[in-house]
């Protein structure tokens, strides 16, 4: 992060514990909403829009401009975006007490706070994701190689047994090599079918490092430096057919040799909206879980929108019928840090 310092759109990731520990009564929403803005977006496009209506509500919408086109074909990344904002909300109100509900009007969700009381906050359940807060600021994706250890069987039987808090979701994972090379398999076969206007999205959204663009996804988070990343653009604008071939060989020996886990998110397969939120809920919980224990995940998400892999996926992790994949990820140890994506504003967010 040093090198960052001085790039205004990594300040949202410098919060201390000491820092929102003395926050006032009417810091506490617009805080809540700054911990959604550190939720993960499809190609970290951060498309939410918040409007503070009163210190207890806030209305969250979808900024259409800032949809992924290609990427997100259909549209399901959005709604898991904003299930993933959400989710980050969810967890900061909880820490301070409060409990977070929602209601969804067409497009657009009205967010409400209200204060539990002392006998509440201390039942089972309520209160249950408060201790993710800590969290939120060490949460990333990280998209290096992964190692296996003690412990992660845990983790997901936890993770799976928190699954039942979200409705209209079925979380299942594997362990198993030959499923591992199979999801390798499927992947490279999902990533070679990927049209060149989506190769293209990916290199317009992403800004190199020393850009102060504060949304894309910068290649050092791949691992890639900024003089390696313009390289590769001047390749893709001359020869378009290679990148998807040099980019499936990379992720597939990522997938077979360096992943000791992979999670499936399914929801119906209508993909309302509601789908989409309890879909983003999960993953961010989940996320949140493993940066609390020091484990990694990040999803590979081409499978998903590809009709036939999704079904393949399906029969693969014995996804329900009604049922279809929504999100993908690997989960392990990591075996190198990541560094974080950049943020907007807070102003920049607000309408
Ligand atoms: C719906 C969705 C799909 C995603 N798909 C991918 C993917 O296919 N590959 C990948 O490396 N990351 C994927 N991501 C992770 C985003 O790239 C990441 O959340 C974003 O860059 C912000 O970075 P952060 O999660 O480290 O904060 C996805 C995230 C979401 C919400």
């Amino acid at each position: 992060m040093d090198d960052l310092d001085n790039n205004h759109c990594y300040d949202s990731w410098r919060w201390k514990p000491s820092d929102y520990n003395s926050l006032t009564e009417e810091q506490h929403l617009p805080f809540f909403v700054r911990a959604g803005m550190l939720a993960a977006s499809v190609h970290n496009s951060q498309p939410w829009r918040v409007e503070l209506l009163s210190q207890k509500e806030f209305i969250l919408t979808a900024d259409p401009e800032y949809s992924v086109v290609e990427g997100d074909p259909s549209k399901m990344g959005l709604k898991i975006s904003l299930g993933c904002f959400l989710m980050n909300v969810e967890v900061a109100a909880e820490y301070f007490n409060y409990q977070m509900t929602y209601k969804i009007d067409d497009q657009s969700i009205l967010v409400s706070i209200c204060k539990k009381n002392a006998d509440l906050s201390l039942a089972g359940e309520d209160g249950f994701f408060s201790d993710l807060c800590l969290s939120i600021t060490d949460r990333r994706s990280n998209k290096f190689a992964y190692r296996t250890g003690l412990g992660i069987d845990r983790a997901l039987q936890e993770i799976q047994a928190a699954s039942s808090l979200f409705t209209g979701i079925e979380f299942h994972y594997s362990s198993e090599q030959q499923t591992i090379e199979d999801v390798s398999v499927l992947h490279q076969r999902a990533i070679r079918n990927i049209r060149s206007p989506f190769w293209r999205e990916l290199f317009t959204w992403s800004p190199l490092l020393r850009e102060t663009s504060c949304v894309g996804i910068p290649p050092d988070v791949f691992g890639i430096s900024d003089r390696v990343f313009r390289v590769m653009r001047y390749f893709f604008s001359k020869f378009p057919s290679i990148v998807p071939v040099v980019m499936s060989a990379k992720d597939k020996k990522l997938i077979r040799h360096k992943t000791p886990l992979i999670g499936v998110i399914s929801s119906s397969s209508i993909m309302g909206i509601e789908d989409g939120i309890n879909v983003g809920r999960f993953y961010e919980f989940a996320s949140l879980y493993a940066a609390k224990y020091n484990f990694a995940m990040t999803p590979i998400h081409a499978m998903v929108e590809d009709k036939q892999m999704n079904h393949e996926v399906s029969s693969l992790f014995g996804i329900s019928s009604g049922f279809r994949s929504q999100m993908i990820f690997r989960f392990g140890y990591p075996v190198k840090a990541s560094s974080h994506t950049p943020r907007m504003s807070f102003d920049d967010i607000l309408i």
